[in-house]
């Protein structure tokens, strides 16, 4: 479904990314792990065709992300990390302009069946000033759906969320996997990497340090002894970025 292969990205003299390759199989939540400024939102930006690469190629379902974008923007929905919201407007508001963006039929039924389906039907005509992180959160995610997409990339989804609405997204996100969407998810909460994610690579300074499924890199940490406990994938993380957990 999506393949990258030996992307670099330059911010003036700053690498970003440095050869970064790999592929994510239909159906597949693959995780992007990594500190702050590791590369993650970069990399989701690039395959999201909204930043350009400076080399290498990125394809989802085949189709190059710089050579036709708009092919691109079709196939993906994308939660990102920054909230990009009308905070002027309502719920339902927020999913019309979305659904008008992409020409959806019928758009006033689509907002609403997304809206109740991630329960935020009875919150739908109030103003999104007063919801919460996790309201916004969901409403993002409703928002990315509204043309469903084969593909979803969510950056960061439950940054700064309390346990309860972090469950409430863990929940969101597995039903979507139910409906055989593949989804790219970046995280720095390796507890949601290891419930969520198929395969993760780990990020460190633009580059990928690790990839494999959580189960393996925890089972390669203790080849290595460094553990008398079960090693967790936050172990992991630490012993290969250095301790640096953001
Ligand atoms: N628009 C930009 N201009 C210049 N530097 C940037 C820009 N966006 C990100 N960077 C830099 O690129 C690096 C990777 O950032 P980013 O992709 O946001 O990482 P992450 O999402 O993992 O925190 C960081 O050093 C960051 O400061
Ligand atoms: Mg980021």
């Amino acid at each position: 479904m999506i393949r990258v292969s030996q992307l670099v990205k330059y911010y003036n003299g700053l690498k970003a990314l440095e050869d970064v390759s790999f592929h994510v199989r239909e159906g597949e939540i693959f995780g992007l792990l990594g500190p702050n400024g590791a590369g993650k939102t970069t990399l989701v930006g690039i395959l999201t065709t909204e930043i350009k690469p400076t080399h290498g190629t990125a394809r989802i379902k085949g189709i190059d992300v710089v050579n036709d974008p708009l092919a691109v923007k079709h196939l993906i929905g994308v939660v990102p990390q920054h909230r990009s919201l009308d905070r002027k407007l309502t719920a339902r508001e927020n999913m019309l302009v979305m659904a008008r963006a992409y020409g959806i039929k019928n758009p006033r039924k689509r907002a609403g069946d997304l809206l109740s389906l991630v329960g935020l039907a009875d919150r739908a005509e109030g103003g999104i000033r007063e919801y919460s992180g996790g309201m916004l959160q969901k409403l993002l995610v409703a928002r990315a759906l509204i043309h469903d997409p084969k593909i979803l990339f969510l950056d960061e989804p439950t940054l700064g969320l309390d346990p309860q609405a972090r469950i409430a997204i863990w929940e969101e996100i597995l039903r979507l996997k139910d409906e055989g969407k593949t989804m790219i998810l970046t995280t720095h909460y390796m507890e949601e990497a290891d419930r969520l994610c198929d395969r993760v690579a780990i990020m460190n300074q633009g580059k990928i340090v690790k990839e494999g499924t959580p189960e393996n890199l925890k089972k390669g940490l203790k080849v290595y002894g460094l553990h008398s406990r079960e090693p967790t994938l936050e172990d992991v993380f630490i012993n290969l970025t250095g301790g640096r957990l953001k």
